[in-house]
């Protein structure tokens, strides 16, 4: 057991951004820290971490606590696994009391699959190094590879020998379960090693400690497998796993890009060329979990594969999913059957960075081009071909990235582009439909505001009393928000949406029809709180809005990031940053007018009308608070005069709240 004086001290030297930033990218927001939440599927981050209290907490599934809490959710470690994980990240000498029956009960969990890992790790590399066979087999087939020692070692390479079970063996007299040893395929169900005569490629998770092992045969035996691999376990599984994660994480971050290509040895050779940035799928096929990991890290994948490969059509039929979690997908291929790993060997670094930025391909085009190739003149293949590209454009969230998508597939594919902007807006539509039946219309808006400290999300309504509280009609319509949804967080929040939604999409159309602006439609409706925002910054990007209205100007985001106020700007470069969509800037630069694409943008559709009616509840809730102090304050110094006038305001102000209510519900109806 891990005593009382060393719990504490790991409690003490835990920094919870840097154990949660082990696992996800995350960015500094005023005091706290801010990242995609790893519990639940989200496109804007809600995970907030407080470093000074030492929590992290996710608005959006409400996951929260301190680091221990989060190691054991994330790794699924038992309590004292976590700290000790924590003590083995600081370097802290964990004093511990005498081996009990909860230590030989860890052996057979996380902590224990881990250990016995480590322990096989070791045992290979040592078979690598020191041994005969090692050296003259595996060392100098990693060597024949190109591999130096630096590399094998960093990666963790080894080389299990031809023997029944020796490795079982030493496993057992350095005290590991024999059944642990099978649980994580070391050793088969009859006490014997799985892995002989193949060199070993570990895989470590993402903190760097080895989930599960590759081992591939180097002789030429016509029935054996050219890899085997671990079996699924507690702390592998391979659909959520990447080759590579952790040694390329960091790179992935700095660079903003993943390299993702097929094979152990690709990834390694890559590594040793100083190409870092790089991870393997590991001859599967892409899985939703595996983009989801790497976009932790970083919104762009850059596919480079073997030419000739079937891995390319394979990886193709799953890639209109990366579309829909908002990632930036490239495609290199290789010439000759040669992969990523032949062909830098054979040209060079240089050159090798030099190919795959001149031939990577976006991902829809590479798409269009291959189909056209194979539907040639055929209208039917035509036809089925513009379905299937249409089909992926409209995965895509963002409509003005689908707009210059439309644009180049048309020219391609020598379609007129409306054909292709009909067929688009139908297949929106439908999915759009079809996620307002499943109830997704009255889902609050998410949240870049969903910044607040957990003190600030306490309901506003806590300090009045129950027959007082807002009797805001409950069920007017199927999307009317309930008390719960305005009570959620504090007005700074909704005041940050307002404000964002201005510099990101203030000069684009809202309402297509009416030639409204988004700008000119939010203004509009909340002109009766135009000056009541308690944050100067927020009240400030209003009224600059307005004033360019009332001249019959736009504002774009470029005007924002490119403001004299420093803190205006910043708070620019913040909303812009936090989505993908932050290309906007770059490609107005390259002088395309975004206000003039008359693109629909389903999001303003379903969320702005929600966040104006929470807004203006929230403002004249709050005049109704303000009110009722004034009143018990006047009651309570026996003013009874006053009291009773204060009495009187806060029943009209209360029936105006429930009015307004109801109004705003009728513009959400609309
Ligand atoms: N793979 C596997 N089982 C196989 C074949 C392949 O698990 N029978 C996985 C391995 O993760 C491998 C990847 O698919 O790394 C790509 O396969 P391949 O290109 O054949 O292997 P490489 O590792 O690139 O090996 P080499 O370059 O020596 O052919
Ligand atoms: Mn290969």
């Amino acid at each position: 057991m891990i005593t009382q004086k060393s719990v504490q001290e790991i409690l003490d030297v835990a920094r919870i951004e840097e154990v949660v930033g082990d696992f996800i990218a995350l960015k500094r927001r005023g005091a706290n820290l801010l990242g995609l939440c790893p519990f639940h599927n989200e496109k804007t981050p809600s995970f907030n971490v407080s470093p000074v209290r030492g929590t992290f907490k996710c608005f959006g599934c409400g996951k929260g606590g301190n680091a221990v809490n989060f190691l054991m959710e994330h790794e699924s470690l038992s309590y004292p696994e976590a700290l000790r994980w924590i003590g083995k990240r600081y370097k802290i000498a964990i004093e511990e009391t005498e081996i009990s029956k909860e230590f030989l009960e860890e052996k057979r969990t996380a902590d224990g699959l881990y250990a016995v890992n480590e322990y096989a790790l070791k045992y290979y590399q040592t078979i690598l190094f020191e041994t005969d066979a090692g050296k003259s087999i595996g060392l100098s087939y990693f060597k024949q590879r190109g591999f130096n020692e630096e590399t094998v070692r960093k990666f963790g390479l080894g080389f299990a020998p031809e023997t029944k079970d020796v490795f079982t063996q030493n496993a057992i007299k350095a005290q590991y379960l024999q059944e642990t040893l099978h649980k994580v395929g070391l050793t088969s169900q009859y006490g014997r090693d799985f892995f002989r005569n193949r060199v070993i490629f570990p895989v470590h998770g993402l903190t760097g400690r080895p989930i599960a092992f590759g081992g591939r045969i180097l002789t030429k035996e016509p029935n054996a497998p050219k890899y085997i691999n671990s079996p699924e376990t507690d702390i592998y599984v391979k659909s959520k796993s990447l080759y590579g994660i952790y040694f390329a994480r960091k790179a992935m971050q700095q660079l903003d890009e993943c390299l993702l290509v097929e094979g152990y040895t690709d990834v390694i050779s890559l590594h040793q060329a100083g190409i870092e940035n790089v991870v393997a799928s590991s001859g599967t096929s892409l899985t939703v979990e595996q983009i989801r990991l790497i976009k932790r890290f970083t919104q762009n994948i850059k596919i480079i594969y073997d030419g000739d490969g079937a891995g390319i059509k394979a990886a193709l039929r799953g890639l209109d999913m990366v579309l829909e979690e908002d990632m930036n997908v490239k495609i290199a291929l290789f010439p000759n059957g040669e992969d990523p790993d032949s062909y830098l060997q054979k040209v060079g670094t240089a050159a090798f960075n030099d190919f795959i930025q001149k031939n990577a391909k976006d991902f829809i085009f590479f798409k269009t081009d291959l189909l056209l190739q194979e539907a040639g003149n055929d209208p039917v293949k035509k036809t089925k071909l513009i379905k299937d590209i249409v089909t992926s454009v409209a995965k895509i969230g963002d409509s003005i990235k689908r707009g210059l998508y439309l644009k180049q597939c048309a020219a391609l594919m020598q379609v007129d582009e409306s054909v292709l902007i009909g067929e688009t807006a139908k297949l929106i539509k439908k999915s759009l439909e079809a996620k307002t039946q499943a109830g997704n219309r009255a889902a609050p808006p998410s949240a870049p505001e969903e910044v607040a400290q957990p003190s600030d999300s306490q309901p506003i309504a806590k300090n009045i009393p129950l027959e007082k509280q807002p009797k805001i009609p409950v069920e007017p319509s199927p999307s009317s928000p309930k008390i719960a949804d305005i009570s959620v967080s504090g007005d700074g929040i909704s005041e940050r949406y307002f404000a964002e939604v201005l510099i990101r999409w203030g000069h684009r159309l809202y309402d297509m029809a009416s030639n409204t602006t988004v700008a000119a439609y939010i203004i509009a409706n909340i002109q009766d709180v135009l000056n009541d925002f308690d944050d100067k910054l927020y009240q400030k990007v209003v009224d600059e809005t307005v004033a360019a209205l009332q001249k019959g100007q736009l504002l774009n985001p470029a005007y924002f990031t490119n403001h004299l106020d420093p803190q205006l700007q910043k708070l620019a470069l913040d909303v812009l940053t936090l989505h993908p969509d932050h290309e906007y800037a770059s490609w107005e630069a390259h002088g395309v007018e975004l206000h003039t694409q008359k693109i629909h943008e389903e999001n303003f559709v379903l969320e702005t009308p929600q966040a104006i009616l929470r807004f203006k509840l929230k403002k004249i809730h709050k005049i109704c608070k303000q009110n009722l102090s004034l009143m018990e304050k006047y009651y309570k110094a026996g003013d009874w005069v006053n009291g009773m006038k204060h009495d009187k305001i806060h029943m009209r102000l209360e029936a105006l709240r429930n009015t307004m209510a109801k109004q705003l519900g009728i513009i959400i109806l609309k």
